[in-house]
Formats: C-alpha cells, structure tokens, sequence
C-alpha cells in the first residue's frame, strides 16, 4: 500500500488496498528500534506478536507469553512510529473464556500501550469477542488457519486448509471473522489456492503468513527473514538479510580493539 500520501494507516487504507489490488506489507516488531526502521521503510502496519515469546522471551512456544510480557514492548513500539499501523496480539489466555476478558484485554492493549488495533487467534470460536471488541470501538485484525497458540492441539506446525473439508473450514472461519467485523485476516500456513478462495470470497483483506501469492497482503516475522533465528525457518520465509552475521564480525572486531588498545582512541575519550 506504499504511498507517500498516506501520513498514518488507517484499517480504510487496509479496505482501500484490497479494492484497489495494492498489496499490504506487514512485519512483527517488539522494540522502538526496528519499529522505527521498519517505520520509515514504509512498512503498512507492525505486528507486536506473541512471536515475542520466541524472539524476546525465550520460551519454545507462544503459549506462556503474558498480557504484562507484551503491553511495554507493544508501548515502545507504538512509541516510534508515525506512519505505519501497530497491532498488538492478544496472548493465549488472555481472550478466550468469554467476551468481557477479550474486552478487557482490547482495552489494556489500547489504553496502555498506543497500538491502534488488536489481533487475536480464532475463527469461529473467536467471532463473539471479535463482535464484542468490534462493537467498543477497536478494531481487530483475526488470524485463522495455523494459529500458533494451539499449536499443541493441532499437533505441531500442520498446515491448514488441505482437501476438501479443510477449505470448508477455513471459509467457514474466514466468513465467521468478517461478520462479527474483522478489518482484515491473517492466513497462516495455508495452501495457496485455499488462500486465493478465501480472499476471493471476503470483502476484507486477507493477510498471508505462508498463504501463497493471491492475499491481499504479506506479513512476517521479521527475525525469521534477517537471519537472527537460530531455530526452525519455516519454507515461506526467504531470507534477505543476514544481520547475525554483521553483529558477530562487529562484535568480535569490537572485542578485538579492547584487548589490543586500538579502541577508545583520544577521539572516543573525554579531555580533563
Ligand atoms: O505473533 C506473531 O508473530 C503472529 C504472526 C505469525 C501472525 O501471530
């Protein structure tokens, strides 16, 4: 959705891309830093995902990550941006015994941190806190398919949406979304022609986590593509960057300096 008109993306920027074939870029960020680049890249809208679990926390999956884990992260994120949209992901637990808790948690995201949307998991089983959220002002953005906070009930990192019933499924999910009033969808780990049904059934657009050519727009996990994941890369991410690498020489040529006394030199020292 790239255009330099824009001053600040708004879930009508989101309608306007789908409609006008403009694909929307996303990207997680869970410091100001990268937010900031991220920002002035012209990214369209910066996810504070629960992938802060694996990429700042140090847990093995998205299931411990914490409402209090994320409201200072997603703070300093909405605090460095001035163009792109910054959504905030509801953490597992912190949504789904009923409507009042997703409520609750939309407004600790919102009052708390400056981020200008919610995301959380769920089709169907989500659509009565999406309406309930929808309904107080806030405007959410769901996540069907692969939804990694029941990753252990779904057995792993399965892809979704395969044959006949699993389309069913995921059209069943994405229609359940865009009634109770989703601005957009993300569809992750999905095949690309159940991808390409979706999007061309929803009024609104559909985001793809590993959903092939035909959303309405890409999203990643920013670490994944920068080369500073250690662990499992999953096979749509393309790598474009190799910042493990640039941080290591520089830190070993760091280190190398000290212990040699090249590094501080007079002009990295203060006189008298
Ligand atoms: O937490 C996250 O980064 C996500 C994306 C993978 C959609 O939910």
């Amino acid at each position: 959705m790239a255009d330099d008109v824009v001053k600040r993306v708004r879930t009508r920027h989101f309608a306007n891309a789908k409609q006008q074939g403009i694909k929307i870029t996303g990207l997680t960020s869970y410091d100001m830093l990268t937010a900031a680049i991220f920002d002035r890249a012209g990214i369209d809208f910066l996810l504070v995902g629960d992938s802060a679990g694996n990429n700042v926390f140090g847990y093995d999956t998205t299931v411990p990550v914490t409402v209090d884990d994320l409201i200072p992260i997603t703070r300093g994120v909405a605090s460095a941006v001035k163009r792109a949209f910054v959504i905030a992901d509801m953490p597992f637990g912190s949504y789904e015994t009923s409507s009042d808790e997703a409520l609750h948690t939309a407004f600790r995201f919102m009052k708390e941190t400056g981020a200008h949307a919610v995301k959380l998991e769920g089709g169907v089983r989500s659509a009565e806190q999406i309406r309930r959220i929808v309904a107080a002002g806030i405007p959410v953005m769901a996540h069907i398919g692969f939804t990694p906070q029941s990753e252990h009930q779904l057995g792993g990192h399965v892809i979704q949406g395969r044959g006949d019933s699993g389309v069913e499924q995921l059209l069943t999910d994405a229609r359940a979304v865009e009634d109770a009033g989703a601005f957009a969808v993300v569809l992750e780990m999905v095949p690309s022609e159940a991808a390409a049904r979706v999007t061309a059934e929803l009024g609104i657009p559909t985001i793809s986590v590993g959903a092939g050519p035909h959303c309405d727009g890409q999203l990643n996990v920013w670490t994944d593509w920068a080369g500073l994941t250690t662990g499992r890369i999953p096979k749509f991410v393309k790598q474009y960057a190799n910042v493990a690498q640039v941080l290591d020489e520089a830190a070993k040529a760091w280190a190398a300096d000290v212990a040699s006394g090249a590094y501080p030199t007079p002009e990295n020292s203060y006189d008298g």
